[in-house]
Parts: structure tokens; sequence; C-alpha cells
């Protein structure tokens, strides 16, 4: 038998004045003592008493620890003989030493699917974000969150069944899908009834949840070139072939998509406000994708992500509102009118796809989480929502106004913005020859965040250029994001 002064203390450096309970400090020593086969299997424990007396600890503590590791098989009590390491333990599962996490890692063609593996490929890297100039981002530091609080705490006070527990509607709360069919009619000319809106987690879950109900290998999509990565992403999940289609002053170039995938299934497209590029899609390019929609029996989506903010006029109206044939979804978020970190956004579908969006969203994670929802509704029923967007459309109108007067001081001649009649970033194209992945990296050094064109892009780009979002930061602070790109450009 071990003796309680032969038991590996090395391993049981106890914080006292941590976090952690000392329970919890003692079960994962002991577990990790365990999986590195510093206590062998079968080996036996000291009694609680004499281990919590070496260790200066309160019996119950020690007590605790051996519980949960019993409960959890690491080790198992023999009645009146005594608690010992598991003699059952896999011996694959033992190992020396801490592996390093690299040494953990699937590797090979066996362990996951080909779409795991894509994944696997394409681990996202978390970055520090600055102010200026990430794409997308709106300044929360506006944000009501005191009426928003107001609301939560309502609501939660009262947890109603229908909002806190399984049984939730998968295609979202009703109320907010009807305040949301009023708005959607309203500003942006779409029609539909709330029977046709599907709440979901953000627009990204919009786009996914399309290639699924809709998209197979030996498909083929016409993509905005240069488009929007997470719907270039969303949309190959289930392995259709995505063709790039240019983008030009009227938007996407609907005749080159004809002539390049005459017979394609879906279109993507941001016709309020070309994604990344900015601009919009005229009318005669609107009607002509409709019609080769219904003629081709093809899909379009519309991605109308930003299109509140318009600081020229009132909004456009959506493609949607304009489609007889029912062959557009339109897919909208609250990420930019209110704040991404809510995950919340909506599809308007078509009346034939309502049934498979319902089912393959709620397969995700069967619906969004209640309480938002209903805050929600009442933040649009209230008059919040408008009078956040009709506030939030004046400051970012003040930010873009400094952004195009500092680019002008400091780099005229050097960056020529594009459009800047809507949303929150423009694109700015660099003088031939650029290379933008060095100018977006010496800026990052300096903490201005810029993104190349080129990454946004299939094909190859006749001309490079950036992506600068003018929306989280103040006028000051684009200034000086400014000049420090004008520094990195310069040279
Ligand atoms: C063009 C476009 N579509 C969709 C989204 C996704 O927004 P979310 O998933 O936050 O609703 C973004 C976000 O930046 C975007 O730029």
């Amino acid at each position: 038998m071990m003796q309680a002064d032969t038991f590996p203390l090395g391993l049981l450096s106890l914080e006292r004045e941590g976090e952690t309970p000392l329970y919890q400090q003692l079960y994962a020593g002991i577990r990790q003592a365990i999986l590195e086969r510093q206590l062998a299997p079968a080996a036996r424990l000291p009694s609680s008493r004499d281990l919590a007396e070496l260790l200066g600890v309160s019996r119950n503590t020690v007590v605790n620890a051996y519980e949960q590791l019993l409960a959890e098989g690491y080790l198992e009590a023999r009645v009146g003989a005594g608690t010992y390491v598991s003699s059952r333990l896999p011996e694959a599962f033992l190992h020396t030493r801490n592996r390093p996490a690299s040494a953990t890692r699937v590797s090979g063609n066996r362990p996951l699917s080909e779409l795991g593996r894509a994944f696997a490929r394409n681990a996202p890297r978390t970055r520090k974000q600055y102010r200026v100039f990430p794409q997308g981002v709106p300044d929360t530091n506006h944000f009501p969150f005191a009426d928003w609080a107001r609301l939560v705490s309502r609501h939660y006070r009262r947890a109603p069944n229908r909002l806190v527990n399984y049984g939730q509607a998968p295609a979202g709360y009703r109320p907010l899908r009807e305040a949301l069919a009023e708005h959607l009619q309203a500003a942006r000319a779409v029609r539909c009834e709330p029977e046709q809106i599907i709440i979901v987690g953000g627009s990204q879950q919009a786009l996914y949840l399309t290639g699924q109900i809709l998209l197979e290998r030996g498909d083929r999509v016409w993509f905005e070139d240069p488009g929007y990565p997470g719907a270039r992403n969303a949309l190959r999940v289930t392995g259709p072939t995505l063709v790039p289609v240019p983008v030009d002053e009227e938007g996407l170039d609907v005749p080159a998509g004809e002539a390049l995938a005459p017979a394609a299934r879906l279109a993507y497209v941001t016709p309020s406000h070309q994604f990344p590029l900015g601009w919009t899609m005229s009318l005669p390019r609107r009607f002509r994708l409709l019609q080769w929609a219904e003629e081709n029996d093809a899909w379009i989506l519309e991605d109308d992500y930003d299109s509140e903010y318009r600081y020229g006029g009132p909004p456009l109206a959506s493609l949607q509102g304009l489609d007889k044939g029912r062959r557009v979804i339109y897919a909208g978020t609250f990420s930019k009118v209110l704040f991404p970190g809510l995950r919340l956004g909506y599809v308007v579908a078509p009346p034939d796809l309502v049934d498979a969006f319902i089912v393959a969203r709620s397969l995700v994670n069967l619906s969004a989480p209640g309480v938002p929802q209903a805050v929600l509704a009442e933040f649009i029923e209230e008059g919040h929502f408008t009078r956040h967007i009709r506030r939030m459309r004046n400051l970012y109108k003040e930010r873009r106004d400094a952004l195009v007067t500092a680019v002008e001081a400091e780099l005229g001649g050097l960056l020529e913005l594009g459009p800047l009649d809507a949303g929150l970033h423009v694109s700015a194209w660099l003088p031939a020859g650029s290379d933008a992945e060095a100018i977006a990296g010496a800026a990052l050094a300096r903490e201005v965040m810029v993104t190349p064109l080129s990454r946004l892009a299939l094909a190859p780009l006749e001309r490079e250029g950036l992506v600068l979002g003018f929306a989280a930061a103040t006028p000051q602070e684009i200034r000086e994001g400014v000049r420090r790109l004008a520094r990195v450009i310069d040279r």
C-alpha cells in the first residue's frame, strides 16, 4: 500500500488563496497524476484522514475529491480495504507527460469527414480587433443598453414558459415575426407575411441554411466577385461549385453570369450595397436577374446586411419586393443595426421554401433564444428600434465624412474611394502595382485594420484596393488612423 508519506505530493501544489476550491484542485491534481501514470493503475491511495493531515486541509476536502474521482471511474473503492487507482483504465488513454496540443491533433485522412477536414484546414485565427478600420463593425457604445436591460429584466422576472422552456416555435417568436414583417414592408418594401419569416442566429445562419436546403454537388452558384467570404464559405459547405461573377457600377454583372453559367441554381447578391465595392444594383439589372431566375428555375439569395444605413436619402427598396416569381430568399440581420453579439437575423423565404427552412433551422439548435426575441419585438414595437437607427445613421454619416476629408488631406491621389452613400465601410482603390497585403500588414502593426480586396476575391483583380470600415471609431480616431495609413502607403 502507498503510504501517505510516499504519495507524490509534488503533484498536489494547492493554491490556498486561489479562486478554485481546494477539493477541485486536489481532484484535478490526482486525476492528472493518474493520467500521466505517476499514480499507477491499482495503486492504493492514502486514507482521506491521512491525506488531509499530510496536506493540511480538512478531511472533507479529500473526501469530496475522492468522491468525484470515484464517480468518474478514476478510482475504485474496495469495501473495507480502502481506495485504489482504477485498474481498468485503458492503456491508450494514459500518457507519460502532458502532450502538446499539436500532438493530439487529428491527422491523416480517416478521423474527419471531407467537410471536417476542410473546416480543420481553415480554422479561423482570433485576431485582436482595433477600432480603425475593421470592416462591418458597428459602434456598440451608442446602443441604448439601459432600455434593452429594462425589457430583458421584465421578461425574466415573468419568465413565462413559452419563452424559457422547450417547445418554442422553431420559426421564431410570433410577435417578433409580426413586428418584423411590418417593419420590412415599410422600410424595405419587402413583400411578406409573418409566416414567411424565420428567425435565425444572424444572417450567417441564413446563408448556411440556404446552402443546406438548396445546393448540392454538381450545382453551380453565381457568386459576386469580389464578395463576402462568410457567404462564400457557408454556401460551399454542401459541395456546389461557386462561379465568380464580376461586379461593376450596376452591381452583379448578370449578362456575364448568363454567359458563364446559364443554368446555375442560385445567385448570391448584395443589391442594396454590394459587399465590398459598395455599388447599388441598377433597376435593369434587377429585372434581368429576376427574369433569369424565373426562366431557369433558379433561386436568388439577397443578402441585405446593412442597407438601413443610407446617407443620401431613404433606404432603397429590396430586390425581394420586385419579385413576382417567388424566387428571392431575403436574408437580414440585427448585427449592424443593433449589436453583433445578439446573434439574431432572419430569412424571408418564398412560400415554397418555408417548411424546409424551418426544419433545417430547428435541426441546428431548435430555435432562437426566447427572451432576446421577445425583447427585440418590444424594442421594435416601442419605437426604440427606428429611433436608434436614425441616431446611428447621423453618427455614421459624420464618421464617413471624417474619413473622406482625412483621405483627401492625407492620401489624395493615392487612395481612390469607391461609392460612399451607404453602409459601414468603403472600398478604396490603390495605385496600380501596390501590394495590398504588405500595406495591410504594416498598417496592422500600427493598430490600423484594413482588408485587401484580393482577400475577398475569387478571380485575380485588375487593380488592388482596401476595405475600410468607418463605423466603429470616432472622427478623431479616424483622422489618426488615416495619418498612420498614409505613412504606410507613402512608403
Ligand atoms: C455582406 C455580409 N453579409 C452577412 C454578414 C453577416 O452578419 P451576421 O451573421 O452578423 O448577421 C456580414 C457581416 O459582416 C456581411 O458583411
